[in-house]
């Protein structure tokens, strides 16, 4: 037989962050939300797609409170870098009028997307509104902004797996790889 590739991935460079340091942490962020939100009734996790997926559906389940889910479709991102505007693609169903909301993204790069995307469910009258993300890279910060709920705080790599796609390649990897954004061109040019 032959052996399986190390990576399914070529343009890999090394895992991160570990499905068991995953798997820990999101128990973690659930116990701290379900103990903040004890007296909630009208909780939603709010996540953006489709990079929060994974993130968003392991969460839920460690949130030992009622809740329910929408998702916002937001894009500002081309191949690795990003344009700094934002777009709504979908808007999220649900009315949060009222409600406690938990803004959820997979990463928080420049923090445009989350602080825009915040600013607009500001003035949809939410009873509150807080901000979660998997993985920060603080470094790259363009605007002062503080994650509610975070998952870690990684340095200055552009990452796959979890969800996180580059150019929707890697998203099925249940761990945080790097990419080799060298090999990754050799591979598929700068797309
Ligand atoms: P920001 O608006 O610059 O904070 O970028 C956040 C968005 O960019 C996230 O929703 C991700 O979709 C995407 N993003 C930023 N860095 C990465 C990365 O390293 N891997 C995959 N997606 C990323
Ligand atoms: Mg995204």
């Amino acid at each position: 037989m032959i052996p399986a590739p190390k990576y399914p991935y070529p343009f890999i460079d090394k895992v991160i962050i570990t499905e068991e340091d995953i798997r820990n942490r999101v128990q973690t962020l659930g116990e701290l939300i379900t103990n903040d939100y004890k007296d909630s009734e009208k909780l939603v996790l709010l996540g953006l797609l489709r990079g929060s997926v994974m993130f968003v559906t392991d969460l839920m389940r460690q949130i030992k409170r009622p809740m329910t889910m929408d998702f916002m479709l937001v894009s500002s991102y081309s191949g690795s870098s990003s344009s700094g505007f934002v777009r709504i693609d979908s808007d999220h169903k649900s009315n949060i009028n009222g409600w406690d909301v938990i803004l959820i993204d997979d990463i928080v790069d420049t923090g445009y997307t989350i602080h825009t995307v915040r600013r607009l469910l500001q003035d949809r009258k939410p009873r509150s509104l807080r901000t979660c993300a998997l993985l920060d890279k603080v470094e790259r910060h363009k605007i002062d902004i503080k994650i509610d709920y975070l998952g870690f705080s990684i340095p200055d790599y552009f990452v796959v797996g979890y969800g996180l796609d580059l150019d929707e390649k890697g998203r099925n990897l249940p761990y945080i790889a790097s990419v080799n954004l060298e090999k990754y061109k050799e591979m598929y040019g700068d797309g």
